[in-house]
């Protein structure tokens, strides 16, 4: 079996996407749209991926750097068949096959590119097209078939008459060609044609004309095809990519109460019996352990969630690691860097920044640790804030195992309080505390009998 190469075309003007961004650098479920096409080229074999961008495509390029992905520009966009033709040299010497994918075609799945590939080579075929029957044809290429079903050419829906037009079976946009024929033929194509361009699908006839091997073969369902020109076909295309993710991971063991309300990124893990709400958004490489509950309205991004955690409304957790039978929330924000430990509970409106809280500790109202170290089983009073920040550097606050700091307390970092320590409420804590030691800097609370009767009387005689 020869080799496998892959061409994905993504030089195209796209206008029609009205935006400052390449089309095809578009998020879709979390990645750029243009990532999924790469991907499935490489997971059908092809071990040289090339990508055809446009002159003004630098966003691409830049996208490309450190993916073993290389490009070639194509310098006016005249074409399909132009666009290939650029890649002429960068395949010389090639032997084997090209496979031509569209950058803007995200949801084909490896694995009906590979049936393409083996259909194409069973039949030795020097050229083969991927065509499909979707429910409407709309201003796909039209295959045409001749009595015998052999395909005859491909006709643009811009050229084609009334009754080519009612032919359901049309042009994925994806083909394969041997490279040497392909190279030598790409110069014959003419651009005599409605667009004034270059077709990259005229190769059909040329084929047939030398008498070379062609075929179109139909494999996957029409939706994995489906093209991206505007936003309204990109969310489209992410409501297909969501019920695909979901599925899977619904197949695997996880409970999404909702899922088509439920938007999770490519790549993400979750474990069997885990439930997850609607409206949540889990992103990146975010990985959710076994036996956890996820709840309405719950943003994870790269988290990393342990066994039987449960995140309630409306939490926010960043880049931090949750460990086993953690509770979070409602209202929680884990920023970046942080630690919960097993069996901690972060409470409502408590915002946690580099902070790592040690197996059960507790911080469960209105707090904000950041820069810190909570020890374990400490219990952190409603209303603590460390004050990390003294407006050049950031210090530490360290918090001993078991230590009970009362509400309102300040630590004034850098400063630590020691295993078991007490710190009464309302404190703001300067210096450290001992191990086993009570801290208190409260003011002495002063009585003043008759106040208020007194400021009445006052007032009166005004
Ligand atoms: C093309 C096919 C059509 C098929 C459809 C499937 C041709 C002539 N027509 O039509 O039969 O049904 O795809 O989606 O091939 N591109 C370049 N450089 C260019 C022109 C295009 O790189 O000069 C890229 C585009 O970025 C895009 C792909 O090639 O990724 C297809 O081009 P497009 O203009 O969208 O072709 P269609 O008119 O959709
Ligand atoms: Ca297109």
């Amino acid at each position: 079996m020869g080799k496998l190469a892959a061409l994905i075309l993504a030089a195209g003007k796209s206008t029609r996407m009205k935006s400052a961004r390449s089309k095809v650098l578009h998020g879709l479920a979390g990645r750029p749209v243009l990532s999924y096409v790469i991907e499935a080229a490489r997971r059908c074999g092809a071990d040289d991926v090339r990508v055809v961008i446009g002159p003004d495509q630098s966003d691409i390029k830049e996208y490309l750097r450190g993916t073993g992905v290389g490009y070639v520009v194509q310098r006016k966009a005249l074409g399909t068949a132009h666009a290939v033709k650029a890649a002429a040299n960068a395949f010389k010497g090639l032997s084997g096959d090209i496979l031509i994918l569209c950058g803007d075609v995200p949801l084909m799945r490896a694995e009906s590119l590979k049936q393409f590939v083996s259909a194409v080579r069973a039949k030795r075929a020097t050229l083969g097209v991927l065509s499909m029957t979707p429910p409407e044809p709309g201003s796909y290429g039209r295959i045409v078939r001749d009595l015998d079903g052999k395909m005859t050419r491909i006709v643009e829906a811009k050229e084609a008459t009334d009754k080519e037009m009612t032919i359901r079976e049309v042009n994925s946009g994806i083909l394969m060609a041997e490279r040497s024929w392909l190279f030598n033929s790409l110069g014959k194509v003419r651009n005599d044609n409605a667009k004034s361009e270059y077709y990259i699908t005229d190769l059909v006839g040329i084929a047939l004309k030398e008498g070379v091997g062609v075929i179109a073969h139909r494999c996957g369902p029409a939706w994995e095809f489906h093209g991206i020109n505007t936003r309204v076909d990109l969310a489209r295309a992410a409501e297909l990519m969501r019920e695909r993710i979901n599925e899977g991971l619904m197949l695997k063991g996880a409970g999404l109460i909702d899922y088509r309300h439920t938007y999770i990124d490519a790549g993400v893990r979750i474990g069997q019996d885990t439930t997850v709400l609607p409206f949540t958004f889990i992103q990146g490489q975010t990985r959710i352990g076994a036996g956890c509950t996820i709840e309405n309205g719950v943003v994870l991004r790269n988290a990393t969630i342990g066994n039987g955690v449960h995140v309630k409304a409306h939490s926010v957790i960043e880049d931090s690691i949750i460990s086993d039978g953690a509770i979070l929330g409602p209202f929680a924000r884990v920023r970046p860097g942080s630690k919960v430990g097993k069996d901690a509970r972060i409470g409502n409106f408590v915002e946690l920044k580099k902070c790592t809280m040690r197996s059960g500790a507790k911080a469960n109202h209105l707090t904000y640790l950041g820069d810190a170290v909570v020890g374990a089983n400490a219990n952190i009073g409603c209303g603590t804030i460390t004050c990390n920040y003294d407006g050049v550097a950031k210090h530490m606050t360290h918090i001993g195992d078991g230590a009970f700091i009362g509400s309102d307390v300040q630590f004034v970092a850098p400063v630590r309080v020691g295993k078991g320590a007490v710190v009464g409420a309302g404190s703001t804590i300067t210096r450290d505390v001992p191990a086993g030691a009570l801290a208190i800097t409260r003011t002495e609370q002063k009585i003043v009998r008759g106040y208020a009767e007194k400021k009445k009387k006052k007032r009166k005689y005004k």
